[in-house]
């Protein structure tokens, strides 16, 4: 006989326990058990089970059309080279950043190209998303659209007609009539991934997933969401700048790190193709404290402005903020200057900022973000046409980088004319026509020819 059990449930990690705990066992966040309803008991037993075998690997088909295009070279690239058949990719971001409009760009293009696609809202009515859909162009009648809750009501209507590619926007408003909690808590959201994921693997159908984000910016629900899914996309971006960019955070079917550049116009969402040229756009020249620096997302290079402004504290004890980069890197990284460099700043305030609104991991940025710190701190501007990339290690040491030689052309192609990079790079940079390459071996060296 199957009951009905009130069960609490961490929001952030998905931990199950019978009573509610201040502090979750499984991710120590606090405060974020939430009691919910589950159905137990009477499982059926099956008799599948003498069926399945293993196969050799050597015996499976794979077939030479795996990937199609989604008609956005830009997503195309951040999605590993295309959509995989069967495949279920979730898209997380802030609201209004574009997660909607992305999709139904896909939608309009996947179906003008003869593929059945199947748009699922469980937000919008069907006259809302018109609306939308005339700001982005014209579609095809191959672009179903489908306003319903019920995740039940999805399954019937693909098993009649099975599309293509299904985009449910969003996993948040979805429900299972099984489970008996309310849409968007956790049972609910891991039970109808988990029933999209069968879908998705069954019927080779493409599956992509609008998840909305919480403050701490995952995806809403619980954490191994993420763990179910084949590819976990983030749109991220100032919302007031008109940039977005979208990263791959996990994919079973491409490299993670891959970016997509977009800018939202008033007909939806336009490829950036030639991101370093916007990220560089109004950027001031002869002003002390601005560097451009390289840096490699996934296979692309980008040119970045990093910004510096070091200034006299009035405080004992001097404030460090940054934008866009780790705020911990930035303080080692005055810590060495201070060391191995002999500049005194500790009576300094220092501010870093990433122009552009962007987000850089790369330590190839350290040599930049150092530069910028000792232009702003001498109040002496760099060369105008100059880029500086290298990881700086703790005894000042600056070390190789990965992919130098893509960044160097990267710089070459968008006009620059010095660039300054580790000296263990500049043994294997084997073309560099056209701009002054300079190896340094150490901070002290850098700061030489910087300024
Ligand atoms: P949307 O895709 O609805 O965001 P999400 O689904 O992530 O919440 O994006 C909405 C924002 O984009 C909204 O502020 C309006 C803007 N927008 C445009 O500027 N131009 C357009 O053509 C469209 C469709 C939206
Ligand atoms: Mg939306």
């Amino acid at each position: 006989m199957a009951k009905e059990k009130q069960i609490f449930f961490c929001r952030e990690c998905g931990f199950e326990s019978g009573k509610w705990m201040g502090q979750c066992p499984g991710c120590k966040s606090w405060n974020t058990f939430c009691e919910e309803t589950i159905t137990v008991g009477a499982k059926k037993q099956s008799d599948r089970r003498d069926a399945v075998a293993p196969t050799s690997i050597l015996e499976v088909q794979t077939s030479d059309e795996t990937r199609f295009s989604t008609g956005l070279e830009e997503l195309n690239r951040v999605l590993g080279g295309g959509i995989v058949n069967g495949s279920l990719v979730l898209v997380g971001g802030d609201p209004g950043i574009g997660k909607s409009t992305i999709l139904l760009q896909m939608c309009r293009n996947l179906s003008e190209n003869g593929y059945r696609v199947l748009y699922v809202s469980g937000e919008e009515s069907l006259s809302q998303i018109k609306m939308r859909a005339e700001r982005i162009g014209t579609f095809t009648k191959d672009m179903l659209l489908l306003c319903v809750n019920h995740l039940e009501d999805v399954e019937a209507c693909i098993k009649k007609n099975p599309p293509k590619v299904i985009a449910i926007d969003s996993i948040q408003t979805m429900l299972v009539e099984d489970v008996p909690s309310a849409p968007g808590s956790v049972s609910q959201v891991k039970e109808v991934t988990a029933r999209l994921m069968q879908i998705a693997k069954q019927m080779d159908i493409a599956v992509f997933i609008v998840g909305h984000v919480t403050k701490e910016g995952t995806v809403a629900g619980p954490r191994n969401l993420e763990h179910m899914v084949d590819t976990v996309l983030y749109f991220e971006g100032d919302r007031n700048a008109g940039f977005r960019i979208l990263r791959a955070v996990k994919n079973r079917f491409g490299s993670t790190n891959e970016i997509g550049v977009f800018e939202m116009t008033k007909t939806g969402l336009s490829e950036v193709n030639n991101p370093s040229k916007v990220m560089l756009d109004g950027r001031p020249v002869n002003t002390s404290g601005s560097v451009v620096v390289c840096s490699m997302e996934g296979t692309r290079p980008i040119l970045l402005e990093i910004q510096a402004l070091v200034c006299q504290t009035n405080f004992n004890l001097p404030r460090r903020t940054t934008v866009g980069l780790d705020y911990n890197r930035v303080n080692l990284l005055l810590a060495v200057l201070e060391k191995r460099a002999g500049m005194v700043l500790a009576g300094c305030d220092a501010y870093v900022n990433i122009a552009g609104g962007f987000r850089l991991d790369d330590p190839a940025a350290d040599l930049g973000i150092v530069a910028a710190l000792v232009s702003s701190f001498k109040n002496k501007p760099l060369e105008e046409h100059l880029v500086a990339f290298g990881e700086i290690g703790l005894s000042g040491e600056v070390r190789g980088v990965s992919s130098a030689e893509q960044r160097v052309n990267e710089a070459r192609k968008m006009g620059f004319q010095t660039c300054i990079i580790p000296k263990s790079n500049k043994e294997n940079i084997k073309t560099a026509d056209g701009i002054q390459v300079i190896g340094v071996s150490n901070i002290r060296e850098a700061l030489e020819y910087l300024c």
